[in-house]
């Protein structure tokens, strides 16, 4: 109980409420993953979903971002796509080339084929490894779903997609079937999100990486109210809430009306303007270019230190990648980041 009333008094939950905070609070997108040689090293042995589905190990990948670098909050190690594989689709991930499902979805007989287990059936193993997490951390942790649209995307596409133009057809040509497998996978990801907090997770952020594929009014017709729906599940468990998509400058109103504490934006757009469009009852996560962390450190310092220039006075911001953090990133400026982050935020209220 004295941990837990700890925790919820950390500057990253403070910030998800919009509370003051001593500095800016700091964690990445993906940022447990390759660019870690901790992380290399136990690839070398196991595939990625057995790191996944092995909650010991998956609570060792957690932490090695926590022990190399000053973040807030840690991220469950998992995926966005094993709970496709609860719902009978194959998932594969294929060296050097990502995730691969093996039966996608062609019509709405496929559609009704999937079923839509409890998280405790289907994805145990991330909840096993969300209490042994908790267990080790000091820190709150993060658990994560992805939305209805960018599930569907995978589902229908059968893996990474440059158009999306199978998902978005099948949204425009079917609309019965679409309307189906939204709800089913609305229904599974709040769910998730839901059993991710009772498990120990101190907050839950919906990946909805690929919603700004979009036009507005697509995304309020067909998307928005799944997302809806998964977010009013979500929210039961009484923890903040985060909705996360990229090239979402278009639609930030649309994203944040389908809920969420904190809206996650990317560097598409500049925060003043973000903060404008999303006025004050929402904090903001984000949202350096993951590709600046390549530049010389006094760039990626200029760079961050604009972003905090630009939240400087506001309630509510937490500092993110606009995406998650590249295979290739140098180890040594993430750390320089996290640091600088809190450093000049401090100086600078
Ligand atoms: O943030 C974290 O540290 C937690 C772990 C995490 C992973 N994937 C591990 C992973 C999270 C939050 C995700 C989310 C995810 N997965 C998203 C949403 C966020 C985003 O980036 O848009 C998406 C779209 C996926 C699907 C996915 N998983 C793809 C497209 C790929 C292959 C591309 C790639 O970057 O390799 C993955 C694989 C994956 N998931 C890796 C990791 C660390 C790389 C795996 C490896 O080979 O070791």
């Amino acid at each position: 109980m004295t941990q837990l009333m700890t925790l919820e008094q950390t500057r990253f939950l403070r910030a998800c409420r919009r509370e003051t905070v001593d500095a800016t609070p700091i964690w990445l997108m993906r940022q447990a993953g390759r660019y870690m040689p901790e992380y290399r090293a136990l690839r070398e042995k196991y595939d990625l979903l057995t790191l996944i589905k092995t909650p010991e190990l998956a609570c060792e990948v957690t932490l090695q971002p926590i022990h190399a670098f000053d973040l807030d909050a840690a991220i469950i190690f998992a995926d966005i796509l094993p709970p496709l594989e609860g719902m009978g689709l194959k998932l594969e991930f294929v060296k050097g080339e990502g995730p691969l499902i093996h039966n996608p979805i062609t019509s709405l007989a496929d559609v009704e084929r999937l079923i839509t287990p409890t998280p405790e059936e289907a994805l145990s193993f991330t909840l096993d490894a969300i209490r042994l997490t908790r267990a080790q951390l000091q820190i709150p942790l993060i658990g994560f779903s992805g939305a209805p649209f960018t599930l569907a995307a995978y589902a229908i596409e059968g893996g990474g997609s440059k158009n999306h133009e199978k998902v978005k057809a099948f949204m425009y040509c079917e609309p019965q079937a679409w309307h189906l497998l939204m709800s089913k996978l609305a229904e599974v990801a709040g769910h998730y999100l839901y059993a991710q907090a009772q498990a120990g997770a101190q907050a839950l952020q919906l990946f909805d990486s690929w919603a700004g594929q979009l036009a507005p009014e697509d995304y309020r017709r067909y998307v928005a109210p799944y997302s809806r729906r998964a977010l009013e599940i979500a929210k039961a468990a009484g923890v903040p809430l985060i909705h996360f998509g990229t090239n979402t400058g278009g639609m930030l109103t649309d994203l944040r009306d389908a809920g969420g504490d904190v809206i996650g934006v990317d560097w598409r757009i500049n925060l003043t303007q973000a903060a404008a469009m999303l006025g004050d009852q929402v904090a903001i996560q984000g949202n350096l270019d993951p590709v600046v962390l390549f530049a010389p450190w006094d760039e990626i310092a200029l760079r961050a230190k604009a972003i905090l220039d630009q939240m400087r006075g506001r309630s509510g911001h937490i500092f993110n990648l606009g995406h998650g953090i590249l295979q290739h990133t140098p180890v040594d400026h993430v750390r320089r980041l996290a640091d600088f982050v809190h450093e000049y935020s401090e100086r600078n209220r």
